[in-house]
C-alpha cells in the first residue's frame, strides 16, 4: 500500500451527525495501541501486535499520513479509517486502485458509527479525486466488515484465497454525475 497521491493532509476535520474524521494527534496514542493490540479487532486481520511492541515502537502521533482518519466521538478516537492505494495489490482488479480499511474499537460496535464514518471519508474521496473507483478486501468470514461494505456501495468483483482465508475483493464505482 502507497498513499493515495497528492491530497492536502489533514484536511479541515470533517463533521457527521455524531463523530468527527480528522488527521491523527498525539493524544490518540493510547487509542491506537488498544485497536492495534485488540484480538477481537483483529480476528479476521491476521492477530494483533504484542502490546509492548506497540508500546515501545509506535510513535507519538501514530497514523498521521494522508488518507488516515482518525474517528472521533466525543473527543475520543474509536477508530481508523484508511484510504491507501493498493499499489501491489494481489488481484489485477485492484492493483492500483484507492483502498478503504476501517478499523474500530470493539466498543464501538453495532452502533452505526463504522457506516457513518465511512460514508464522510468516501464522500471526502469523491471530493479529491473525482470519478475514481475504490476497491476493499475482506475476509468472507468477516460478517460485520460484508455488512458495511455493502452498506457503503461495495458489490463483489471475486473472491480469492490468501493470508490464510478465503477473501472478498468488492469494488464501489464512481458516483455518476446525475443530470
Ligand atoms: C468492521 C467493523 C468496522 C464494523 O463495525 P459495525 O459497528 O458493525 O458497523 P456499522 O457502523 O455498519 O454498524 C452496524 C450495526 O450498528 C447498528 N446500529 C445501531 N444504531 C445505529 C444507527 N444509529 N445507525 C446505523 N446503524 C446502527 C446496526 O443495526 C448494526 O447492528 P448489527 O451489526 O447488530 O446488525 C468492526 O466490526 C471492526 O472494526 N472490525 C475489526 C476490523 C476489521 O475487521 N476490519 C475489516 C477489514 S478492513
Amino acid at each position: 500500500m502507497t498513499e493515495l497521491g497528492p491530497v492536502a493532509w489533514p484536511p479541515e476535520p470533517i463533521r457527521t451527525g455524531r463523530l468527527v474524521l480528522r488527521g491523527s494527534e498525539a493524544r490518540d496514542r493510547a487509542a491506537f495501541i488498544e485497536l492495534f493490540a485488540s484480538p477481537e479487532v483483529h480476528t479476521y486481520l491476521g492477530g494483533p501486535r504484542p502490546r509492548e511492541e506497540l508500546e515501545r515502537e509506535m510513535p507519538g502521533a501514530p497514523g498521521r499520513r494522508p488518507g488516515s482518519f482518525v474517528v472521533d466521538l466525543g473527543g475520543a478516537m474509536i477508530g481508523q479509517i484508511l484510504l491507501r492505494r493498493a499499489t501491489e495489490h494481489r488481484r489485477p482488479a485492484a492493483a492500483g486502485k484507492a483502498d478503504l480499511g476501517y478499523l474500530f474499537l470493539p466498543r464501538a460496535w453495532g452502533f452505526g458509527y463504522a457506516a457513518e464514518a465511512c460514508a464522510a471519508a468516501l464522500e471526502w474521496f469523491d471530493g479529491i479525486l473525482p470519478g475514481e473507483p475504490v476497491v476493499l478486501t475482506t475476509q468472507t468470514a468477516n460478517a460485520r466488515s460484508l455488512r458495511l461494505a455493502a452498506k457503503l456501495g461495495f458489490t463483489e468483483v471475486e473472491r480469492f484465497h490468501a493470508w490464510d482465508a478465503e477473501q472478498w475483493l468488492g469494488l464501489r464505482s464512481p458516483a455518476t454525475p446525475s443530470a
